[in-house]
């Protein structure tokens, strides 16, 4: 449970030329953002993906900022403005103690992401020092936000009413709409502020022992970081798949499918293709994905397979519908209850999880109306929009 420092969503007045950085999913975006008012009100991005190669992953802290600031300086030429000073939003997608909206110290990387040197510390000041170091550009870096702030604020700038943003991504996590008198951390009654509540490590004090498996324990213990972000390494897209391949060589081990021949499934790098068996896409699809990785499967192995697959994933969207079950509730004591909506994106698309956890939350929660929206590139796109809230507020306050 950390705070954001952020208080308000859009009003939908906010406008301007912002640039944003997405760091912490499968991906690294930079992006430029026109957000217009008025009559013509709307948002236009471009952006562009760059890698981060693995060795820079499992590098410094240092290599890796001055990766990210090279990637920036290579946006802007490519976009022409090089030369300007615009404000950044910087979406930084792991657990973060803030003090105030532009200072977040890293208390530890989650999602296998490992650069040194960089636990403890403050990223927007690594960042500017980078930026810094090249002397080639210059920016404005005024807010960094997690990933589910940026998805809670580009719902927020459509609806007004959309104060819970959820990621099931990579990772997983939700923040929400908190009353200031509820922070104990801070000083200050008035207002609200958004909280982040890394829900992913749920679980990491013990509580959730009694439903982890054997499965989930051989997770943990072969990721970057055991004992940390359990009830996330339970759902999130970075381990759904290998919960999959663990289980299926089990049942293999045990002569249950595959005539007992693993070979190739202790090999398979099944991230995302097993977990795409859960889908309607029928037996002939399961069949073509297990051919694909070298087996002979029998009309069994395939309804096997795929059953296994659907397990993990209702699972896992049960698990989220549970959480958010619990923030809806204490959403609907703590403020007046008017449907909040939900941010969804990611793994819902590929494989109907919502579908699964629109039903589950339904029944967790009867009394509460909630809508679900999906958001549409929420973490490049939201930190430009907290950037350009807080903007607006400057202009308000000078007023
Ligand atoms: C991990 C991070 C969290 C992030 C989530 C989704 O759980 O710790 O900050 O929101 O992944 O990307």
């Amino acid at each position: 449970m950390l705070p954001t420092f952020v208080r308000s969503t859009p009003d939908g007045t906010e406008q301007g030329e912002f640039l944003s950085l997405d760091l912490g999913g499968a991906n690294f975006r930079v992006l430029l953002v026109k957000v217009v008012s008025g009559e013509n009100r709307r948002v236009e991005m471009q952006n562009e993906i760059y890698v981060i190669p693995e060795d820079v992953m499992r590098g410094t802290g240092s290599g890796f900022f001055d990766h990210i600031a090279a990637c920036l300086a290579q946006f802007l030429e490519k976009m022409g403005i090089k030369e300007r000073k615009l404000p950044l939003g910087f979406t930084f997608s792991f657990p973060c103690q803030q003090t105030k909206m532009d200072e977040a110290v890293l208390m530890s990387w989650t999602k296998g992401f490992k650069p040194t040197g960089v636990e403890g510390k403050e990223v927007v000041s690594l960042l500017r020092q980078a930026i810094k170091k090249r002397g080639d550009f210059d920016i404005d870096v005024v807010v960094v936000i997690n990933d589910t702030v940026g998805a809670m604020m580009t719902c927020g700038y459509d609806d007004q009413h959309c104060e819970i943003g959820l990621i099931v991504g990579t990772g997983t996590n939700a923040c929400y709409m908190e009353q200031m008198r509820h922070l104990e951390m801070l000083d200050g009654d008035e207002g609200r502020m958004c909280v982040n509540t890394e829900w992913g490590a749920f679980g990491d004090d013990g509580v959730l022992d009694d439903l982890r498996t054997d499965i989930d324990r051989d997770i943990d213990a072969g990721s970057l970081n055991p004992g940390q972000q359990l009830f996330e390494k339970m759902i999130s897209g970075m381990y759904m798949g290998e919960l999959v391949r663990l289980i299926l060589v089990k049942m293999t081990k045990q002569g249950l499918l595959f005539q007992g021949r693993t070979c190739s499934l202790f090999v398979l790098n099944t991230y995302y293709s097993l977990m795409s068996l859960s889908e309607d896409e029928g037996l002939a699809e399961a069949e073509r994905i297990l051919r694909g990785f070298g087996l002979d499967p029998t009309v069994e192995d395939c309804i096997g397979t795929q059953r296994v697959c659907e397990i993990v994933c209702t699972r896992a969207a049960h698990l989220v519908a549970a959480t958010l079950a619990s923030i809806l509730r204490c959403y609907c004591i703590t403020a007046p209850c008017h449907s909040p909506k939900q941010e969804t994106r990611d793994l819902f698309c590929l494989f109907r999880f919502s579908r699964r956890l629109h039903k589950m939350v339904r029944r967790l929660v009867p009394d509460v109306d909630v809508r679900f929206l999906q958001s549409q590139d929420g973490s490049g796109k939201g930190a430009a929009m907290v950037t350009a809230v807080a903007y607006r507020l400057a202009i308000q306050q000078a007023e």
